[in-house]
């Protein structure tokens, strides 16, 4: 396993991204929820570590690199395109047509190239843009990262990510998503490796089986937002027992990140609101005080563009009023620091 070291060298500014605390009361107990800022990382996500940890490694074990080629659902490949321009390396993006514009226009803007994968019938777009980036590699000699299979991804958040999240604690529990997997493995093997009695929360939508197949809600469903769930099990998916799970659909998700920019409590993306929102449900089950923590995987910048047009329409106008209607009393009583 390679040394901390290695991190503290990262040429970018990633990592020691800050914890945001937030205070709510909830059935009468006084909660501490603490946000781990990924959007403040030099390229705008917790994928920037993923990114640059997998280059580094892939390097550090073959020599100089001349060019990439990855499959990403468009933080990773937005990252990893960047980093790739900052280094003379040539990079290759494979993504899906559900790639958010910022993401693709900024991985263009790096002067990588896109290439977006059409799913075959009965393939997930997950599966699909995996299975172009490992022809391309093949075809045009590239060097294949593989987040999806490679464990240095979920090394980078066991090794990186947690410890900094963790120095900070201790904490009840902690609340994380999946695409890849990578964060919550990674935070899973730390905490199991760790002994920590915090427990780990994956928050994921309906149609989300990245760990877990989704219950008879989720079966017919689609995913609406980008690296929010994942429609292929994650190749870190094996870890027992199973982690504890809590779904949020699509609708609340939209109603919790327009009101929490609204009220100034949190400026993280989607999937992000999707997690603080798992962690409110949480809280308001528990009868007594709590610190919990959640991971918030990028900025509220890669989507507001796209709210309007893109986002809540896709997951119904009307269940995205009645979602705010029911969640508005719950933020108003939280205060950020
Ligand atoms: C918006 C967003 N949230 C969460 C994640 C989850 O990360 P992981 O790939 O570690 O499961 C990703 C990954 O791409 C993402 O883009």
């Amino acid at each position: 396993m390679p040394a901390q070291t290695d991190l503290a060298e990262c040429p970018f500014k990633i990592g020691n991204t800050p914890l945001a605390r937030v205070e709510l009361t909830l059935n009468g107990h006084r909660h501490e929820l603490f946000l781990k800022e990924e959007r403040l990382n030099e390229f705008g996500s917790i994928k920037d570590r993923v990114a640059w940890y997998i280059l580094a490694k892939a390097i550090e074990d073959n020599g100089p690199v001349r060019s990439v080629v990855d499959a990403s659902s468009g933080n990773y490949g937005y990252a990893l395109a960047c980093i790739c321009e900052r280094m003379g390396i040539g990079a290759v993006i494979v993504s899906s047509p559900t790639i958010s514009r910022f993401n693709a226009d900024g991985i263009k803007r790096a002067g990588a190239t896109l290439v977006i994968a059409d799913a075959a019938p009965g393939e997930c777009g997950n599966s699909a843009r995996i299975r172009v980036a490992r022809e391309i590699a093949e075809r045009e000699g590239h060097t294949f990262l593989n987040q999806y299979e490679n464990f240095r991804n979920p090394a980078s958040h066991e090794l990186w990510t947690a410890p900094e999240v963790f120095a900070e604690g201790p904490f009840d529990a902690c609340f994380t998503t999946s695409s890849s997997g990578g964060t919550a493995r990674g935070f899973t093997d730390y905490l199991r490796k760790k002994k920590l009695p915090t427990e780990l929360f994956l928050v994921e939508p309906a149609a989300s089986c990245a760990f877990m197949e989704p219950g008879d809600a989720g079966k017919n469903a689609k995913l609406k937002v980008p690296g929010y769930g994942s429609q292929r099990r994650s190749a870190f998916a094996d870890v027992t027992p199973d982690p504890a799970m809590l779904r949020v659909d699509e609708a609340s998700v939209l109603a919790a990140f327009t009101l929490f920019e609204e009220h100034g409590i949190a400026y993280s993306g989607l999937s992000s609101a999707g997690v603080i929102l798992g962690a409110l449900r949480w809280l308001a089950q528990q009868d007594a005080p709590k610190r919990a923590v959640c991971i918030c995987a990028d900025g509220d910048e890669r989507y507001l563009e796209e709210i309007t047009e893109r986002y809540v329409p896709s997951v119904g106008t009307e269940a995205y009023q009645v979602a705010r209607a029911e969640l508005t009393p719950i933020v108003e009583a939280m205060a950020r620091d």
